[in-house]
């Protein structure tokens, strides 16, 4: 297939990417996220092309990406007053919300599930692709099934030119983590992926919040409540492992890692360490990969996954991170740095 790249900024793409999604194909877009891969959410089989371009297993949901508040009571069987709450404080923008469906929603979009996931998101080419084609978006984020979501156009075609009809480039993503997802099907609102609105933000409007309790303890035996969540994910082909000291002993993280480095290098492989600015002089490895200022949660979000990808362009067969649990998108950032290494941490 011949892949359209098209700036979000010229007259003409809005338009031809609403055509395309009209014909039931699919388009990668820009959120504020990351990229999205879309395709019209109430058409089982354009929902189905999606699965097959990023080899996504099918029973992993979709999430539908709507502009305009009325568009949840087409696909919604039950709004509560906390939804509508949440909505009004933070749509758009980077929360998604599990809601109970209607019919009309296909099985294929919500792998089999009887509930819905729907998020409006801020970024103005989303907003304008949804409401030009009057199509409700099915859209996960447009990586190849367990590769790092992607931040940027080009890391959108490095994995699906020739897969899909068009990809819509406007530039870099300015959070660069998935949006927070919250169930508010059951007693009790539980996040199932932590994000950019955090915990406190939430409860602030609705009151208590639970966290998906398999998200706190990696137990293989809680399954959790987000499908996807139970993948492998965001995975660089290197083996990554995080070092972390609960003591913040940052002197006993670097000597484990320059340890820990040296003896890949003599042993013939490529390493890499992902580290703060602060910390970027001191390692011995090959590549170093610096993500941000120690205290600049948001800048180290937005980077974390163009780094990953680097390291499969790179070929390095071993990286190493500092860990990242400060500020308020701490959680969230440890969240995706543990399941791309596999939950490989060594404490120091
Ligand atoms: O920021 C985002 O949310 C991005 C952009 C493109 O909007 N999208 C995204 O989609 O991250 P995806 O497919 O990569 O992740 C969706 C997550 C998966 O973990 C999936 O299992 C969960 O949402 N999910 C979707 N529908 C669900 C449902 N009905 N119940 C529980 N979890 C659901
Ligand atoms: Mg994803």
């Amino acid at each position: 297939m011949n892949t359209i790249i098209s700036n979000g900024n010229d007259k003409n793409c809005i338009e031809m990417a609403s055509k395309v999604l009209n014909k039931d194909g699919l388009v990668a877009f820009p959120t504020e996220t990351v990229y999205g891969l879309g395709a019209n959410a109430l058409n089982a089989e354009a929902a189905a092309k999606i699965y097959a371009a990023k080899g996504r297993p099918s029973d992993n949901p979709l999430i539908v990406h709507i502009a305009s508040i009325q568009d949840v009571y087409k696909i919604a069987s039950d709004v509560p007053e906390n939804a509508t709450a949440l909505m009004e404080a933070f749509w758009p923008g980077p929360l998604t919300i599990i809601l109970p469906k209607k019919d009309i929603v296909p099985d294929g979009t919500t792998g089999g599930l009887n509930t819905v996931a729907i998020r409006m998101p801020s970024h103005p080419v989303a907003l304008s692709l949804i409401k030009e084609s009057g199509v409700l978006i099915a859209a996960p984020s447009a990586n190849t099934s367990g590769r790092p979501s992607p931040t940027n156009a080009s890391h959108v075609i490095e994995d699906m030119d020739g897969k899909i009809d068009m990809i819509i480039d406007g530039g870099d993503v300015g959070i660069g983590i998935e949006s927070t997802i919250i169930d508010l099907t059951g007693d009790i609102p539980t996040i199932l992926r932590p994000g950019f609105i955090t915990k406190a933000m939430l409860e602030n409007i609705i009151g208590p919040v639970q966290i998906d309790k398999a998200l706190i303890e990696p137990d293989p035996n809680l399954r959790p409540k987000a499908p996807g969540m139970k993948y492998t994910h965001y995975a660089p082909k290197g083996e990554l492992t995080i070092i972390e000291s609960l003591s913040y002993d940052n002197q006993a993280i670097i000597s484990k890692i320059n340890e820990l480095v040296n003896t890949k290098k003599l042993a013939g492989f490529k390493t890499a360490v992902i580290a703060t600015e602060e910390n970027a002089t001191k390692y011995q490895c090959d590549t170093i990969l610096i993500i941000g200022k120690a205290n600049g949660d948001s800048t180290i979000a937005a980077r974390l996954y163009a780094l990953l990808r680097e390291c499969d362009k790179l070929d390095i067969d071993y990286i190493y991170s500092e860990a990242y649990s400060a500020g308020e998108l701490g959680g969230a950032i440890m969240n995706r740095l543990l399941k791309a290494a596999g939950h490989r941490v060594i404490n120091v």
